[in-house]
């Protein structure tokens, strides 16, 4: 289920989705008192929201905040499960969504999958991911002096590299990419995504069923050699799919987006070239700041629950708002500054507790690969059009821009 796609302006209140004059702070409906408070949505439901720091770390960590929204109804969501689904669910999960599991189902999947997240496929992995970037950004080059980022770059990099992830092969890597940008196209209808998620399904059970006749060296082949008792190929295919919808729209988004804030900090991205070794920290400092995930990590109480002093019942959705989490001033000073030689000081953007990112450390090689190979291989890279006129993707739960046209010399 990719709740990413889905349209935030249907249950929240304008001033929680739409940005004020700065496109990198908060909403202002975000930002006020309170580090828990209720939410009432236009749906009539309530939920809590947490734009606390230590809360919101609590709720990552506290066994009473769920994460299975199959088992527990979750009010955010568009479409509640029907009665009938849970009770079916509630038996028995068969399904690989393990990003919706409690430990312990939660937890035998995700040992199976950090057990592929090896130190050697990672090493491997970053010099093709340096290579797709490199390839990429001189195709640009060799077009003109213009592009728009957001499909020439931020687009296809983490899409290929997750095809390198899984190993689909390259006559495939085409129609891969074609059926996951219907799905990320805000301008594609219900119809289209419905259509598009189909033939990606199929695409996944064909890969799946690939690997088992022909296992090679990527972790779809790796999950099959590793499972005791062996996984369903429906539980492999829910798992390339989690990995997916978890690491293509983030990624491109954090490409396109932190592009746009380093242009529109030119002090920050001048110490940035002076000073090369600064983009681990750059990295970081974006990843705090833009905190794209909007309003897309949230749990259930199974139980009630008082949270910075506020009562929760049991059966409650809350959200974290992780941009303002990440700006919370009783964690960091000066938390509205993008300031790439702040210390380090730990971020919630990857989350924390049983389901922080399980790619992050992918995640931070395509953002060091991708942002270093654009900031050295593009001289003068600057805006096409004035800043007011980059379109943003406020009403996704993943934020970012649509487009990004940018001009170099
Ligand atoms: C989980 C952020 C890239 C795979 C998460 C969570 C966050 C997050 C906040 C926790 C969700 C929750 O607790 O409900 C990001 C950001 C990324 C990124 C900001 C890009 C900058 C990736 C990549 C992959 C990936 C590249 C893999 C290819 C996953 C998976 C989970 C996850 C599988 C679920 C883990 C679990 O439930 O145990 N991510 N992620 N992510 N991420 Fe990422």
């Amino acid at each position: 289920p990719s709740v990413s796609t889905t349209g935030m302006r249907r249950i929240l209140p304008v001033d929680m989705v739409e940005r004020g004059r700065c496109p990198f702070d908060p909403p202002p409906g975000l930002r006020g008192e309170g580090a828990v408070r209720p939410l009432d949505l236009l749906n009539g439901a309530r939920a809590w929201l947490v734009t606390g720091f230590e809360e919101a770390r609590t709720v990552l960590s506290d066994a009473r905040f769920s994460a299975d929204k199959v088992r527990h109804r979750d009010a955010t969501s568009p479409q509640p499960h029907k009665p009938a689904e849970m009770e079916a669910a509630v038996a028995e999960r068969e399904d690989g969504l393990f990003v919706f599991m409690d430990p312990p189902e939660h937890t035998r999947l995700r040992r199976l999958l950090t057990g592929q997240f090896t130190v050697r496929r990672m090493r491997e992995l970053e010099s093709r991911v340096t290579e797709i970037a490199v390839e990429h950004i001189e195709a640009m080059r060799a077009a003109g002096t213009e592009a728009d980022l957001v499909p020439a770059f931020a687009l296809p990099l983490p899409s290929l590299v997750i095809c390198e992830l899984l190993g689909v092969d390259h006559a495939d890597r085409a129609q891969f990419q074609a059926r996951t940008a219907v799905g990320l196209n805000a301008n594609s209808t219900p119809e289209e995504q419905a259509a598009a998620r189909a033939e990606l399904y199929a695409f996944m059970r064909r890969l799946v069923a690939g690997k088992r006749s022909n296992p090679a060296d990527d972790l779809l082949s790796g999950l099959i050699h590793a499972a005791h008792p062996p996984l369903t190929d429906a539980q492999l295919v829910d798992v390339a799919l989690v990995l997916l919808n978890a690491g293509h729209e983030t990624t491109a988004n954090m490409l396109g987006l932190g592009t746009f804030a380093l242009l529109e900090h030119p002090d920050q991205l001048a110490t940035l070239r002076a000073d090369p070794g600064l983009i681990d920290n750059t990295v970081e400092e974006l990843l705090r700041f833009l905190s794209i995930i909007q309003l897309g990590v949230s749990r259930v109480t199974t139980a009630p629950v008082t949270l910075g002093g506020v009562d929760i019942p049991a059966g409650a959705t809350v959200v974290i708002a992780t941009p303002e989490v990440n700006r919370d001033p009783r964690h960091w000073p000066d938390p509205d500054a993008f300031d790439l030689r702040r210390s380090r000081t730990p971020h919630l953007a990857f989350g924390h507790g049983v389901h922080q990112c399980l790619g992050q450390q992918l995640a931070r090689i395509e953002m060091r690969a991708g942002l270093g190979e654009l900031m050295s291989r593009l001289p003068n890279l600057r805006l096409a059009v004035p800043a007011e006129q980059v379109p943003v993707r406020d009403e996704m739960l993943i934020f970012g821009v649509r487009s990004l046209p940018v001009t170099w010399s």
